[in-house]
């Protein structure tokens, strides 16, 4: 092999960027060439394509983004489309890629693969809903953003006393939720993978302002539903002033943690290693702090598990 590409694909997520740089730097520490691929499969079909040395990947590893832009392409759900990025592949002398996204990106690289081009994919996306891996890229940050805002929100519920809903991102997953909820210790998170009984929620809320809290903070995977909804249902059920804050976007963006840097670094490395040794169609994940190597097809058919043990937890520290 002598020369890979390097794409990111599909939501940006904090840890992109030190990706791309791992993966740029270990192929040409050994001795391949990289093409960076602009704007994730649309690029990668209309051939936004450029050089990458060095150089290139400097002075990223802590900016959030991707400095090879993203995007999500309908052409790519087309097979025409398909082998219309094959042939430009092939015309670069591309022939091997590493992709960094989330499943969205990984089907993509799944069918490429099918189409005799080699791919390992990255799992990269805030939500934390690939299986096979213990943590995407993005996911640590996101958490650490939302923790800050709970920090922040949580000031004044104290002073007004009042009861706070916090919709966070996730899509259809309630990991953000879940690790947030815990390290912010919020009074109750609301996870579309376990049942939600708002039932529940009002009466720890009300068993905590008999002890004297002074604040309740309520933690929504928006998977579950609209915060503002629920809102309304909780201040009906409690009677106390409530607030809701949708966190939105800023919990996609902002410099990476210490720790999804580090990983990024491990499996941007890793994932060129791979395609050298001639794997494809896998993902490079991270389980038990050891690198896994899994099949794409396995890891697109399995869901990933919500560690209820940690609900059951924040449940019994919330009480
Ligand atoms: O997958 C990442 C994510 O931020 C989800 O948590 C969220 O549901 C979605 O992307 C938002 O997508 P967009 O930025 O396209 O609105």
């Amino acid at each position: 092999m002598k020369r890979i590409g390097v794409l990111t694909s599909g939501g940006d997520a904090p840890g992109m960027n030190a990706a791309v740089r791992a993966a740029v730097r270990q192929a040409i520490f050994d001795g391949l060439a990289v093409t960076g691929i602009r704007k994730g499969y649309a690029g990668l079909i209309a051939g936004e394509y450029m050089e990458m040395d060095t150089g290139s990947v400097a002075d990223i590893i802590h900016r959030g983004g991707t400095i090879l832009r993203t995007a999500r392409c309908e052409e790519f759900y087309e097979e025409a489309g398909r082998w219309q990025a094959v042939e430009c592949l092939k015309a670069a002398g591309i022939e091997g890629l590493v992709v960094i996204g989330g499943d969205g990106s990984f089907r993509g690289a799944a069918c490429l693969h099918q189409m005799g081009i080699k791919t390992v994919c990255i799992p990269a996306t805030i939500d934390n809903d690939i299986a096979g891996t213990d943590y995407t890229l993005g996911f640590d940050t996101a958490v650490n953003s939302v923790v800050e805002a709970i920090n922040k929100i949580r000031d004044t519920a104290t002073s007004h006393e009042r009861v706070f809903l916090i919709e966070v991102m996730g899509r259809y997953s309630g990991q953000i939720a879940l690790y947030a909820g815990i390290a912010g210790g919020a009074e109750s998170v609301l996870v579309p993978e376990l049942p939600v009984s708002l039932e529940e929620a009002g009466e720890r809320i009300r068993r905590g302002r008999s002890r004297g809290k002074l604040h309740s903070i309520i933690l929504v995977a928006e998977g579950v539903g609209s915060a503002l909804e629920i809102g309304k249902v909780i201040k009906e059920r409690t009677g106390l002033d409530t607030r809701v804050t949708i966190l939105g976007h800023i919990q996609r963006g902002g410099a990476p943690t210490a720790f999804d840097r580090v990983l990024a670094t491990r499996l941007g490395s890793e994932a060129v290693k791979l395609l050298s040794a001639g794997a494809s169609g896998v993902m490079v994940g991270m389980a038990a702090s050891q690198i896994t190597v899994l099949p794409l097809e396995e890891v697109l058919s399995r869901q990933k598990v919500l560690n209820e043990e940690l609900y059951r937890l924040a449940g019994v520290l919330s009480i």
